[in-house]
């Protein structure tokens, strides 16, 4: 069976102290699950939480990462330094990151392929835009993302990844992908990978759709068979909302 994940994406959210006090609270209201549980807090306060979860049931990834090994980008992260501190995921590719930051799909495929040569797990996220969605070019446009950033990658490289499905519309906004229109998706998605490498390979990556999941609704978005978890935003900075999102899987 394919590995089940829900993973809570922080983005800019909590200080230290606000970061220890939810993952405290995270850690004793954790539902028991066959799932994998990651949170993703901002980069300044990873070290502490990978201290803090050392040894308990949740994971600890990174929102982001550079393509380099070290050297003149100011401001920016490496690989090294994640692994250093016992962060071994990291999310690429998030909407926020393409939107304010101007990360494309060239781009992408640089720090995928560097994520993938230090060994690391990469949530990859992708999904269209509203005005794509209502063209009707959604199949295409995230075909065209799955090609440009990661169908040159060899066929070892797809044990270490995770694929995240966010319409940028649902983002945020409190509007959902119906669970029908994430489970098409999500097995075009999977047709994508059998066709661009093997049927075996699409059956085991791992798919999560992302874009206001809430405990109202992820039991009916998690019960479609293409779907195996989720990438939690909002909802994540509450421990009460994530762990019954946790519990819905
Ligand atoms: P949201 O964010 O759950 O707040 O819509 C999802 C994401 O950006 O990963």
């Amino acid at each position: 069976m394919r590995k089940q994940i829900v993973a809570g994406n922080w983005k800019m959210n909590k200080t230290a102290s606000e970061t220890e006090s939810l993952l405290t609270e995270l850690q004793g209201m954790l539902p028991d699950t066959h799932a994998e549980v990651l949170v993703a807090p901002t980069f300044v306060n990873l070290a502490l939480a990978s201290r803090q979860l050392e040894g308990s049931a949740i994971g600890v990834s990174a929102q982001n990462m550079h393509f380099a090994d070290s050297g003149a980008f100011t401001g920016e992260i490496s690989a090294d330094m994640l692994l250093a501190i016992g962060v071994e995921t990291v999310i690429l590719g998030h909407s926020e990151r393409r939107e304010h930051f101007g990360e494309d799909d060239a781009l992408l495929a640089k720090k995928v392929q560097q994520a993938v040569s230090k060994g690391m797990r990469i949530i990859f996220c992708f999904g269209e835009l509203l005005d794509q969605r209502k063209a009707g070019t959604h199949f295409e446009v995230v075909a065209s993302q799955l090609k440009q950033a990661l169908f040159d990658l060899p066929e070892a490289a797809w044990k270490q990844l995770v694929l995240a499905y966010e319409p940028v519309w649902a983002i945020g906004t409190g509007e959902t992908a119906t669970p029908e229109q994430a489970q098409e998706m999500h097995a075009h998605i999977r047709n994508l990978v059998a066709n661009a490498y093997t049927p075996a390979v699409a059956d085991a990556v791992t798919i999560l759709y992302g874009g206001s999941v809430k405990p109202g609704n992820a039991g009916d978005i998690f019960s479609k068979p293409d779907v195996d978890g989720g990438l939690i935003g909002g909802a994540s900075l509450n421990a009460a909302d994530f762990t019954a999102i946790v519990a819905a899987i």
